[in-house]
């Protein structure tokens, strides 16, 4: 059977979660990629933010959200009240997907075929973190955590749920999403939206 499933350990362990997420050969995308990027973060997170997958920063160096969208992200959890240490980062897909161009390596979006193979890492996830809220940051995350198409522009900042999941999930825009407005005002409009997002989340949690 296709998917990840067969490379996920049944542990709650987080370390050996990663190590095995490094042989994972659940979908094609690991051929291209240069590495597994698993996640940040502790097992006492209250918090647990998804976001699409690697990007070519994020893939070299093994890190989810280290470049300028996971900047941003740590503002914005800043002025939501959400400390650092209570954010449990991954990624709904956790190999860079991508197209080469000459030298350069363009973003391609993730395909369902990829979010529904890399679920079970995410399911493992949630087991171990158990987090009182997650937070899908923009469509893909969404697809992969409620298993169904998101309208992010519709669904954002309601609490919602999904079967299977005990938490409370907040659906919001993805950070890149926010770095592409041109406008300054409404970037700034696009990054308040964002940070009252994250604090429905936070007050789920409370
Ligand atoms: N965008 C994502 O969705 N995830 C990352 O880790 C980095 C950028
Ligand atoms: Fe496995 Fe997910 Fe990587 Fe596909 S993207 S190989 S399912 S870890």
């Amino acid at each position: 059977r296709p998917g990840a499933e067969q490379w996920v350990p049944h542990t709650v362990d987080l370390g050996r979660l990663r190590s095995a997420a490094a042989e994972c050969r659940g979908c094609e995308l690991w051929r291209d990629a240069t590495q597994t990027v698993f996640s940040s973060g502790s097992r006492k997170s209250r918090f647990m933010l998804v976001g699409e997958q690697p990007g070519d920063k994020e893939d070299l160096a093994g890190e989810p959200f280290i470049g300028p969208a996971g900047q941003l992200l740590d503002r914005a959890l800043e002025e939501a009240g959400i400390a650092r240490e209570e954010a449990y980062v991954t990624n709904a897909v956790k190999h860079f997907r991508f197209e080469r161009r000459g030298m350069r390596r363009i973003h391609q979006k993730p395909a369902v075929g990829n979010i529904v193979a890399c679920r079970p890492w995410l399911d493992a996830e949630m087991r171990s973190v158990k987090p009182d809220v997650i937070v899908c940051l923009g469509a893909t995350a969404g697809r992969a955590v409620l298993g169904r198409p998101t309208r992010v522009t519709a669904e954002r900042g309601h609490p919602l749920s999904a079967e299977g999941i005990d938490q409370g999930i907040v659906v919001t825009t993805h950070p890149s999403a926010v770095l592409r407005v041109r406008d300054a005002d409404e970037r700034e409009a696009a990054f308040a939206a964002f940070v009252d997002n994250l604090v429905v989340a936070r007050e789920i949690s409370a």
